[in-house]
């Protein structure tokens, strides 16, 4: 029997970097018109739990999507990425990265994980069941930041990246330019990304996707208040805030906002911040863009990447692409 190997857990993210870095980015969001929350805050354990949850959902296209995508083809990204270490930015419970690593196994050339999450409870329980599920496999968790921690992470061997979930979407259009500059120069020619985006579709199915009927996504959104009021002693009243989703036709993104329901004033002391709102005054807390297969590929171009490998579920719902870190 091959042994079990003890996941090692590396924070990058220091012990006050949750209270410092919230206060910084609340006082730039929410001090600004029009008003936003940093989304990585939708994460803390509650939230982590509820998104997974809305990964269950009917109405939730993406995961099961991106899973039937993965299922399909992990054979054929293991083989062509000739991977001996897989880094997974925004792991979360890496519940659909076990496809890849079982068509690793398949191929017996992987020799290490890298999660890499803000999330660090569910980071730790995952690197845990990871390790116990791949004997042998040797997973180097990172509790870490990919927009601040890219240049960090570990080399040898051939690597591959693999961003997943539509998580790129999260980020703005400025924001994932940068985020693909960094990777790729992280990164060594050789070496990979396999990315997973969702793709422009019927709006009523992408307006379905963030508002479902069991209102789990209006938690998930409106948890982010909670987040405000415990670690920087905020007193947003959740009451008195609604979860507002609605699809922007122009930038081609879901925009998901809590808008403030009677006129009141907020004190975010941890943050030296009070707000005045307005009624139906808006916050947005995350957007979630969604792609066309050619501006993904021209976006890659940009950063250093040559796309290698694209794949599509039957009903084009969801998109994962494998490309190469092109020398430079
Ligand atoms: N990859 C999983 C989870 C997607 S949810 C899936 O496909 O289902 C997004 C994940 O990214 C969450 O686990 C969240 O904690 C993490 N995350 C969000 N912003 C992050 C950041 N800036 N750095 C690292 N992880 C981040
Ligand atoms: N990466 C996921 C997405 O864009 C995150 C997500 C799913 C999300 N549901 C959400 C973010 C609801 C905010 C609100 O699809």
């Amino acid at each position: 029997m091959t042994q079990v190997k003890t996941p090692v857990v590396q924070r990058l993210l220091d012990p006050d970097w949750a209270a410092g870095t919230l206060a910084d980015d609340v006082r730039r969001g929410l001090g600004a018109l029009p008003r936003t929350l940093p989304p990585k805050w939708l994460y803390d354990d509650h939230g982590s739990a509820l998104f997974d949850e809305i990964t269950r959902l009917p109405e939730y296209y993406p995961t099961e999507r991106e899973r039937h995508i993965l299922q399909s083809n992990a054979s054929a990204i293991a083989q062509q990425s000739g991977a001996s270490t897989l880094i997974e930015l925004g792991s979360g419970t890496s519940d659909k990265t076990r496809t890849l690593l079982d068509a690793f196994a398949a191929t017996g050339q992987l020799e290490r994980f890298v999660p890499v999450d803000v999330s660090e409870a569910t980071l730790r329980r995952a690197a845990d069941e990871i390790s116990h599920a791949y004997p042998g496999l040797q997973v180097e968790a990172i509790v870490g930041d990919f927009t601040l921690h890219l240049g960090q992470l570990p080399t040898g061997g051939t690597r591959m990246v693999a961003f997943l979930g539509g998580t790129i979407g999260n980020l703005y259009v400025e924001e994932r330019a940068a985020f693909l500059g960094a990777l790729a120069d992280s990164l060594a020619p050789g070496d990979s990304l396999l990315l997973g985006f969702d793709l422009v579709k019927d709006t009523n199915r992408l307006i379905s996707a963030y508002d479902d009927a069991q209102g789990l996504t209006a938690e998930f959104v409106l948890n982010s208040l909670r987040v405000l009021n415990r670690e920087l002693d905020a007193d947003f009243d959740l009451q008195a805030f609604s979860y507002v989703p609605f699809w922007d036709p122009h930038m081609e993104r879901m925009d998901l906002r809590v808008r403030s329901e009677m006129p009141q004033r907020v004190r975010i002391p941890g943050a030296r911040l009070e707000i005045d709102l307005g009624s139906g005054e808006e916050i947005r807390v995350e957007i979630s863009s969604k792609f066309r297969p050619e501006g993904i590929r021209s976006e890659l171009a940009a950063a250093g990447f040559d796309v290698t490998g694209a794949y599509t579920d039957s009903g084009d719902d969801f998109a994962v692409v494998l490309a190469t870190r092109t020398p430079t």
